[in-house]
């Protein structure tokens, strides 16, 4: 039986792990699982929330870490997760995505010689400036096993010296998350609550770091927003760093007077429900332009490059890039039924990875 420590710290991380705690709990022949939650992320709207509709099930450890700068946020991960492992000493660490989280617990089975699993290995946006991208490089570079979600990846991380034998092509696992949760998403009430049901409306989400950090680029992204406003309603649910900007820098005034909605952070069924109905999303997520893809959503990606270019080259994603003017002009254009883009459901996007990454698990044994 395999003694496997699955890892979540952060919001994107709950989708990612969801589906290969349920398998494994279900295979309980072949599988002990147990699952660590660092604690990266620790609002009930950012974590527990996901836990209850996701049905995962209660974290064997919670670490508590919390928010800190990078150095201190990973530091504090790694010196707890070393004693989980220690004590537990589990035949492989399930890691997902690029956050904290996922490096820190990386470098700590690396060094200890336990071997770890990387799923949604090999995405590279070549912008290293982007705190996920070192967080990728990294994690990759010491994982043993690596789940990659499209053929580019394996390309990439071929390219940087990683043996094929390594590397194991089982596609999208959010993608699993996403059809468990379609069909309950079903009843949730929060275009009712907002009050769009029937009409046109678009998504907003924005967290990150380089376009909200910044008072400047904050400021004319919200610009060009508040002119596309003009023409359709806009949805914003906020992330706490996103938010907690926003008042610094005194941009909440701007809204107000707009048609863009600033709402908190929702739940998966809830904002599952909402992007799903919309006319377009405009997004500097990495998962939503996933998401969009799977389900033939037009997405402009508030970004000057992507990780994710699969999305862009199948899919429905538009990479826009920062300029308000080309943001506007991409916007009236899907508003003006110009949007050409009718997008293909990438290969291996089928629902059903997290039944490959655990079959690949028990093929690979005791490593
Ligand atoms: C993290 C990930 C990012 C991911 C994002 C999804 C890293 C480097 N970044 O960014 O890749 O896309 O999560 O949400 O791991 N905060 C709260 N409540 C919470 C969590 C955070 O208020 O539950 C606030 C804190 O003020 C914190 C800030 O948000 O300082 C940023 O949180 P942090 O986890 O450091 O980074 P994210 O921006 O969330």
């Amino acid at each position: 039986m395999l003694k496997v420590l699955n890892v979540v710290g952060a919001r994107p991380n709950f989708m990612k792990i969801a589906p290969i705690m349920k398998i494994m709990k279900k295979q309980e022949s072949d599988f002990l699982p147990l699952l660590v939650h660092t604690g990266q992320h620790y609002d009930f709207s950012m974590s527990e929330a996901f836990f209850k509709e996701l049905e995962i099930p209660e974290p064997d450890f919670y670490l508590g870490v919390g928010s800190a700068s990078h150095a201190v946020q990973t530091a504090k991960i790694m010196i707890a997760f070393e004693e989980v492992v220690t004590k537990e000493k589990p035949n492989w660490v399930v890691v997902v995505g690029d956050v904290n989280s996922t490096i820190a617990c990386a470098l700590v089975c690396a060094k200890l010689g336990i071997k770890v699993a990387h799923v949604e290995a090999g995405l590279r946006s070549r912008d290293r400036t982007m705190p996920e991208e070192i967080n990728r490089i990294l994690t990759d570079a010491i994982s043993d096993l690596l789940f990659t979600t499209c053929e580019e990846a394996n390309e990439n991380l071929k390219a940087e010296g990683i043996s094929a034998e390594k590397i194991e092509f089982v596609g999208n696992v959010m993608i699993d998350s996403l059809f468990f949760g379609l069909e309950k998403a079903k009843k949730s009430k929060i275009r009712e609550n907002l009050g769009i049901e029937g009409i046109d409306y678009a998504v907003l989400t924005l967290h990150r770091p380089s376009n909200v950090d910044n008072e400047e680029n904050f400021k004319q992204l919200l610009e060009a927003l508040i002119e596309i406003s003009r023409k359709i309603p806009i949805i914003f649910p906020a992330h706490p760093r996103t938010k907690t900007n926003m008042e610094k820098f005194g941009l909440e005034k701007a809204l107000n007077s707009s048609q863009i909605r600033l709402i908190e952070p929702l739940s998966y069924f809830d904002f599952l429900n909402l992007f799903s109905g919309a006319k377009f999303v405009m997004t500097d997520s990495g998962g939503l332009q996933e998401e969009t893809t799977a389900l033939a959503i037009p997405c402009l990606t508030l970004r000057e490059n992507t990780e994710r270019m699969i999305t862009v080259e199948m899919g429905t994603n538009e990479l826009v890039g920062t300029n308000p003017e080309r943001i506007v002009a991409k916007a009236f254009e899907i508003l003006d039924g110009k949007f050409e883009k009718v997008g293909k459901t990438p290969p291996l996007w089928d629902g059903k990875t997290a039944e490959r990454i655990c079959n690949a698990l028990l093929r690979r044994g005791y490593g």
